[in-house]
Formats: C-alpha cells, structure tokens, sequence
C-alpha cells in the first residue's frame, strides 16, 4: 500500500440481524424558515418552475436522495402557526408576523401544496401540529380537514379548495420541542404530558389509523433530559407511537478530532431514551414498545452568527444557510451509521432540513442548485442502506478527545439487502493521518464481490462546495479487495466509505 496504516478487524455474518430497516430513517425536514420554502422548493419565478410554482431542479435533487418522509411546516414555526392561513385562495391568504424567526410568512405555500410538493418529490409528509399558541381544537380541525373523505364543515372546505381526496396523512408530530424556552407556547412536562394526551385522544376519534409522535428533549444538553422523557410519557405512553430525539452538533472549538466523536453523544442520547421508554413501559405494565423518531438532527453552527445580522420582519431571508465543509460531512456519515445501528428503536429520522436551511442541497434565488458535502453520504446511505441492519462485530484501535474517551477510529455500520443480494459497508475512518486497514470477514457471503468502493476524502477539513465550485465529492477508486472470502477494507486516512458487494452471478 505504501500508507502508513493501522489495523482493525471486523465480523459481519447474515445472522448478527438488529433489525430490518424502516425506510423513514432516511427523512428530512422543510419549515416554513429562511428560504427552504420560499426561493428552496417554491419559487414560481424560476425558469424551472412547473404550473405550481415548484422548481423542478430542486425536485429532481431531492428525487436523488430517495427521501421517503418530509416533516412539515416545522419546527419552532408550528408553535405559532394557523394551519387555516395557509389554504384556500392564495390571493385572500393573511400575511403574518412569524414569530420563531421573527419574518414576514406570506402564506402562499401551505398545507395542500405542500402535499402537492411531496407527490412531485415522490416522498411522504409528517405533519406537526401547533401545540404551543393552539391545541387540541386546531388540531383535531386540521386532521379533519386532511384526512376525513367529506361530509363534514372542514373536509368539505377542502373540497371546496380542489382537493376531492382526502391527503390521509399517516405520520403526526404532537407539537415541536415544547421543553424549549425559545418555543412560542412553551410547556413544563406534566402541562405538555397532559395537552398532548388530549390532543392524541381526539386525533385518534379522527382517524384512527394515524401515527403520533410525542415530544422528547429538544437535545441531550437540556437540563431537564431525561425527566422530560419520564413525566411526558408518564401520560403519552399509550397514545404515542415515536418519541423525538433532536440534536445539532459543531465545531466550535475546531478540534476535528472531537468534532468527528461527536456521534458517540448521539449514540448515548439514543441509548438513554430507550431506558427511559422502557422503564416507563416496566412502570405501566404494558406490552408495547415506544418507537424512536429522531426528527431532527445534522451539523448546525456555521451560520449562528450571521443569522444575528438579519433585518427582523423580512421576508425569506437566508437564514441558517450552513456552508457545509469536508469533516461535517464524515460526522453526518457517522451519524447515519449511528443510526442504522439502532434501526431497532429508531423507525423514522429527519436529516434537519433538505433545502437551503442547514440542507444538504442549496439554490441561488433565479440561479442553480447544488449539492452541499454532506449530500453525498446522505444520498449514499439512503439509496444503498436498505434492506437489514447487520451488527458488525468491531475490534478497532480508540483514541481519546477532549470530550471522549475509548473513541474508535473505525465507525461502521452494515446492510444486507436479501432482494438484490448486496451486502453494504459504510465506514468512517476517524484517524485524520493512518489509513484504516479492516480485516473484515464476511463468511455468511460466499461468492460476493465488490461492485464499488466509494471514498469521500479531502486534504482540507475545512474544503467546501459553491455553487460553481464542488470542490468535495466522491470517487470510485477505494482499494478495497476480496480474497479467499475475506474482505479487506482499505479506508484512507480521514474519509467517509461505502463498500458495496453483490452476489457474484454463476
Ligand atoms: O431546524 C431548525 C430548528 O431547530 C427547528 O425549527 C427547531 O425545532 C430546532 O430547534
């Protein structure tokens, strides 16, 4: 090889299963912010702009990335929103103050067109509902008004607004982030607990056939993680289905190496509200299992300062427009494999958000749109990552950082598609100067071989893309080999991989 390299060992086998994979892991997330709706996926000026206003170059990226569920209209936004501003005629639609990102919301895009966006996009909506200025009335209204087929004040309002069908939205957020003291309507635990058991009550007289996801923390920085989890389920346990985790991490101090183990926070957030749920469960002896939606995570801080700088009241301003570097995009691979690992528990994830707003994909207002680096190991594991989580046992030299100890340098996690006979290898190396040389034995896999070996590398952490540089992107020459049934992975120095393997054809 003639690198300078370290060694680690791996055992895959199609019996070490976690679980099969819900595709919703692979979600994202639109609010009403900045220009992720308006200048992001609308923008009826733009010379890709269909009949409904949506750009088409947008669409056709988000196609890219298989996102099967998009959370919507937010976020903080939803704690202060009237759902009834955003339908009907857009031209009698009310401009309001809105008061999470202190804009002007023009109301243009709302509810029906933004269901009308996730057809084009080939994707799902999970809808949150305002429990922080409203509660269970407007809520119950709104799920009227989606899903009931007619017959009703509220569903045939929506008739009357060009939609015959009902939209049967599946997927419910009960609020956002109610523990956090920048939510407009903000709650204590036992207050949240009880609104949002109410809420799910009357939802569920609805439509029964929905899902509902209770609010966690809004982080594992919060003071009061995991009590929030303990108390709000102490009322929400049986009419929930997903609790949310959220999280952003960055690189403040810039220590990349602590930087990129900043999954293994994510990892013991995970871990802690699982004990939490099933202590509950324990608790009320019950017989169901609470689900995970960890609806909102990514790298967030690149852009915390300039956001001060915004004149309050305009309207859609680039507000939190993160741009992306190299090493954000190996810890967002760390942190799907994070997930993937516990696809167990975690049933539905959002990467926060998907356009313009701290996204993987950027546009210019008239002008083109892009893929930011941490495009690439989203769009990798979402297309690739389907079919069963394996659990790869891992022996692989650690490290410490500032804020961890017993750090691994190999960061995996394993899918093994049955179907389409492909076995998947994501990997992050962590070691920002030794190639990682992974003895991997894949003895359940006979007769596999590499189709590709893709490798996210970069001499510069701090290496960008722009709209007409894309300075980061992947190649297709990792070294990886197979040899007398055991697969050697040759993941370079600082690098994100995906080593993907399919059944050799006789
Ligand atoms: O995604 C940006 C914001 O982060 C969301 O509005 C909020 O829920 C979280 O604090």
């Amino acid at each position: 090889m003639g690198k300078s390299s370290i060694k680690a060992k791996m055992v895959i086998d199609k019996e070490f299963q976690i679980s099969e994979i819900d595709p919703r892991i692979y979600g994202s997330f639109i609010e009403h912010l900045g220009r992720a709706v308006y200048g992001g996926i609308y923008e009826p000026e733009h010379p890709t702009a269909d009949e409904h206003g949506f750009r088409q170059d947008v669409i056709d990226l988000v196609k890219e990335l298989q996102v099967p569920i998009v959370r919507y209209p937010g976020g903080n936004m939803v704690s202060a929103y009237n759902w009834e501003d955003g339908v009907g005629p857009k031209e009698d639609r009310p401009r309001r103050l809105e008061l999470a990102w202190r804009t002007i919301e023009t109301n243009q895009v709302g509810t029906n067109e933004f269901m009308d966006w996730t057809k084009k996009a080939n994707t799902d909506v999970m809808m949150a509902v305002n429990l922080g200025t409203r509660g269970v009335d407007a809520a119950r209204n709104l799920l009227e008004y989606t899903n009931h087929p007619g017959g009703t004040y509220w569903s045939d309002l929506r008739k009357s607004h060009g939609y015959e069908d009902p939209h049967n939205i599946k997927v419910w957020c009960l609020g956002n982030e109610m523990d956090g003291p920048w939510q407009l309507g903000q709650k204590t635990a036992h207050e949240y607990g009880r609104l949002a058991y109410e809420t799910a009550k009357a939802m569920r007289l609805v439509d029964p056939s929905i899902e509902l996801v209770t609010c966690g923390s809004s982080s594992s920085q919060m003071p009061t993680f995991p009590e929030w989890e303990a108390e709000t389920l102490e009322h929400t346990y049986e009419v929930a289905d997903y609790i949310s985790l959220h999280q952003y991490y960055g690189n403040r101090s810039d220590d990349t190496a602590n930087f990129l183990a900043k999954s293994m926070d994510m990892d013991n957030f995970i871990h802690t509200v699982i004990a939490t749920c099933d202590y509950i469960k324990a608790k009320k002896r019950s017989k169901k299992n609470m689900y995970l939606s960890f609806d909102e995570w990514n790298v967030w801080f690149h852009s915390n300062n300039q956001d001060k700088e915004i004149e309050p009241w305009s309207i859609a301003p680039p507000q939190l427009e993160d741009v992306y570097t190299f090493e954000d995009a190996l810890l967002v691979g760390s942190m799907l494999n994070t997930l993937l690992r516990h696809s167990d528990r975690v049933k539905i994830a959002c990467m926060a958000q998907l356009v313009n707003v701290i996204a993987p994909i950027m546009t210019e207002n008239g002008g083109g749109a892009w893929k930011q680096t941490i495009f690439y190991p989203y769009f990798y594991t979402s297309v690739y990552g389907r079919g069963v989580a394996l659990n790869p046992v891992v022996s692989s030299p650690k490290y410490d950082s500032k804020d961890f100890t017993d750090v691994p340098y190999l960061d995996p996690s394993v899918v093994y598609n049955e179907e389409k006979e492909e076995l998947v290898v994501f990997a992050t190396n962590r070691h920002l100067s030794e190639t990682l040389e992974v003895d991997i034995d894949i003895r359940a896999f006979e007769g596999y071989e590499i189709a590709e070996h893709v490798v996210l590398e970069h001499e510069n952490a701090k290496a960008v893309n722009t709209a007409t540089d894309e300075q980061v992107k992947p190649h297709t020459n990792g070294e990886s080999f197979v040899q007398d049934g055991k697969l050697t992975g040759i993941f370079p120095k600082f690098s994100w991989n995906m080593v993907r393997l399919t059944k050799k054809q006789s």
